[in-house]
């Protein structure tokens, strides 16, 4: 019956709290990786915390790239508390395609949202150079000043090898992440079964560290295929708010 499956939910959920050990945990029913409209539901729950979470005013919302953050994009509406939010992309260029990119998804979140917006202009792959003088351009510190000082921060989590993939990663950095046993992706840096950090992209923005001081963390990723790496991120990271799916929660805690 019904009953039973929002009953079985909800127990899921408080195991993987557990099991993982974070705050808050949201499972929506399917596996993200056999059905697309599963992401759609990741998305409409992601939108339903981000609301809970908000603060009464001065919401600066970092967000991430990747379909995950893009389908909560997608599922934004308008809303009396975030027209004053301001979104701004976590990182600069991590290698993604344009529909994946932080940028383009803080923008279509602010249209949406009917809020504001900030872009983050960086080129990927930045040499040390290019880095150290970008970081001192005035337009770039001024929108990491608003990075740094966001409320809340939405990001998606990849499994290393598929993101190293899809981004075009040297085969030098490719060989480093295979021998590192590198396991999940997120922000741009790669971590191992521990959760330890075995790589990290050279871009300007947020830095993992800054979660420390980031009031509202939620992390937007779901299938089975991303459950190694989820479990592997959250053996060490900040996050206190997971939305994910059936196919990656049942994987976790050894279900099928
Ligand atoms: C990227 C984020 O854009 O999306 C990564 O920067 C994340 O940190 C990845 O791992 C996840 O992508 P997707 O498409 O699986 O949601």
């Amino acid at each position: 019956t019904v009953m039973k499956e929002v009953f079985d939910t909800q127990s899921m959920e408080e195991e993987l709290q557990v099991h993982l050990g974070i705050e808050e945990v949201h499972i929506v029913p399917g596996d993200s990786d056999v059905h697309g409209w599963v992401k759609k539901e990741l998305g409409r729950t992601a939108v339903g915390v981000v609301k809970q979470r908000l603060q009464p005013s001065g919401n600066i919302i970092a967000v991430t790239g990747g379909t995950s953050i893009a389908a909560v994009a997608e599922m934004l509406v308008p809303d009396s508390d975030l027209k004053e939010a301001l979104f701004v992309p976590a990182r600069g260029g991590l290698g993604e395609q344009v529909e994946n990119q932080a940028n383009t998804i803080c923008a279509t979140m602010a249209r949406k949202a009917m809020g504001s917006y900030r872009l983050l202009h960086v080129p990927d792959q930045l040499s040390r150079e290019a880095y150290d003088s970008l970081i001192n351009e005035p337009s770039v510190q001024s929108i990491l000043k608003l990075i740094h000082s966001a409320t809340m921060v939405i990001h998606g989590i990849g499994d290393a090898q598929t993101m190293a993939e899809r981004r075009s990663t040297s085969p030098e950095v490719l060989e480093k992440l295979r021998r590192k046993k590198a396991i999940a992706e997120a922000f741009g840096y790669y971590f191992n079964a521990e959760g330890e950090i075995v790589h990290k992209v050279l871009t300007i923005g947020l830095q993992l560290e800054d979660l420390e001081h980031t009031d509202a963390i939620l992390a937007v990723a779901g299938g089975a295929s991303k459950a190694e790496a989820v479990e592997a991120y959250m053996k060490k990271a900040p996050a206190q708010v997971l939305v994910t799916d059936e196919g990656a929660a049942k994987r976790m805690l050894r279900r099928n």
